[in-house]
């Protein structure tokens, strides 16, 4: 084959790779967040967001949406780990006011490509036991090694609106956890279908809308 052929088509490859708009990429540098308002999204009661991160900071807000009646719902890192929380204002029957709290066991701010799913009222099939359940909780990967932390109560009412924060929110949750620091990518909601690339609000223009990839693989 000819030389210049060869090298033609790697410059496609290399132009292809960089406007992959699949994947989007954003890099947080602890001073900002941004909001997602997405056309037609439907943010109650059940959910399955995904998503990757990669962080040295031992806290930090991942994903954050309040509701109506005070529910609220996070996804963030304390301590170094992992934590699902849920708070539904709700009565659902017998069980009476109904959230839920899950914790990770392993650290998660080493700087490495962690992949996280949070689940709440998700219907999910076990193709060996030939159920489906709902489930709600959060299932995180490090390291090759996937760690899952969650239930099958059952959860009715949950009321959040359909604005998403990513990588904070306009006050802090708690005295240590805040802004996010770091790269989240390829985040998606599934019952909506959703890929978050257009965001609504980019506060105080802080979040960068790409990655530097310092070792690609
Ligand atoms: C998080 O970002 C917001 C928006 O830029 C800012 O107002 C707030 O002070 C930040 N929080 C911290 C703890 O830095
Ligand atoms: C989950 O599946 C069950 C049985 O198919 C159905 O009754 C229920 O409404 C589903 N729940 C959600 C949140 O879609």
């Amino acid at each position: 084959m000819d030389v210049s052929f060869i090298g033609l088509l790697l410059v496609l490859a290399v132009g292809l790779t960089s406007a992959d708009n699949t994947n989007p990429c954003f890099t947080f540098y602890g001073n900002g967040y941004l909001r997602f308002h997405l056309d037609k999204f439907d943010n109650s009661n059940s959910a399955h967001y995904s998503l990757k991160f990669a962080t040295t900071a031992s806290h930090g807000l991942l994903i954050y949406s309040e509701g109506l009646h005070g529910d609220d719902e996070a996804l963030y890192i304390r301590n170094g780990r992992l934590v699902y929380h849920l708070f539904n204002s709700s009565p659902s029957g017998v069980e009476g006011y109904f959230g839920a709290h899950f914790m990770g066991e392993v650290p998660v701010n080493t700087g490495d490509q962690i992949e996280v799913h949070m689940y709440r009222s998700f219907n999910v099939t076990d193709e060996v036991q030939r159920t489906t359940q709902e489930q709600t909780g959060l299932v995180y990967t490090v390291g090759g090694t996937t760690y899952s932390h969650v239930d099958f109560r059952p959860r009715i009412g949950i009321s959040l609106n359909d604005d998403v924060y990513v990588g904070g929110y306009k006050q802090s949750l708690s005295d240590t956890v805040g802004n996010f620091t770091g790269q989240i990518s390829s985040i998606r909601e599934e019952k909506n279908e959703a890929l978050f690339r257009t965001f609504s609000l980019n506060s105080g223009g802080s979040v960068s809308t790409n990655c530097l990839t310092i070792n690609p693989v």
